[in-house]
């Protein structure tokens, strides 16, 4: 069974086997914590990605997937890159944000990571509600089958980690 812990802190400074990233279909980089992965894991992490978009994802990778990459100079032996949805006020996309859980996860298992530390995916850039953010993240990591042994939500600042903790 998996154990879900909550931490508050930096992502990028998790000892886990495998920390996902919240990143864009490009894959290419951005801000939050796309920008800090990218920053604090160098410059191989970049070149496994645009590898990953020239052979597997030309259009870029839709959101709900995830795909892995090694993780450069971070603590973790691997990165999980998915992509979240837009919040969206008329159209539900919470199965979208559910997949981004449950496809990481898989991965994770195909790779072999035991511990893997995720973030509050869609809730910075992509302005999702934190609440609601949390209940869909933690029921979707709940309802997965997994060999994961502990999926360590790591949240940025207070509020979120408050939000997670509420939801737990
Ligand atoms: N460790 C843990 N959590 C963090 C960190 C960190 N180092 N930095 C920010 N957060 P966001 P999104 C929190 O914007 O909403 C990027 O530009 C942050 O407070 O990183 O999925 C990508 O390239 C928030 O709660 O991701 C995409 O274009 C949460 O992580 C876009 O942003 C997610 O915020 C993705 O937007």
């Amino acid at each position: 069974m998996t154990n879900i812990t909550l931490a508050l802190g930096d992502i990028t400074e998790q000892r886990v086997d495998a920390i996902v990233n919240a990143a864009n279909s490009s894959l290419l980089g951005g801000g939050g914590v796309d920008g800090a992965i990218h920053r604090r894991g160098g410059p191989d992490i970049l070149d496994e990605c645009r590898d990953l978009r020239a052979s597997r994802y030309g259009k870029g990778l839709p959101a709900g997937r995830a795909v892995a990459t090694t993780a450069g100079r971070l603590p973790a032996r691997w990165v999980i890159h998915t992509v979240g949805p837009v919040f969206s006020t008329t159209e539900d996309r919470s199965a979208t944000l559910a997949s981004c859980y449950s496809e990481s996860l898989r991965i994770a298992d195909e790779l072999g990571a035991r511990t893997v530390a995720l973030p509050a995916v869609s809730t910075g850039v992509y302005r999702w509600p934190l609440d609601s953010a949390a209940r869909i993240a933690l029921t979707a990591v709940r309802d997965m089958g997994t060999s994961v042994t502990e999926a360590r939500f790591v949240l940025f600042d207070q509020r979120a980690y408050d939000a997670f903790e509420t939801a737990l």
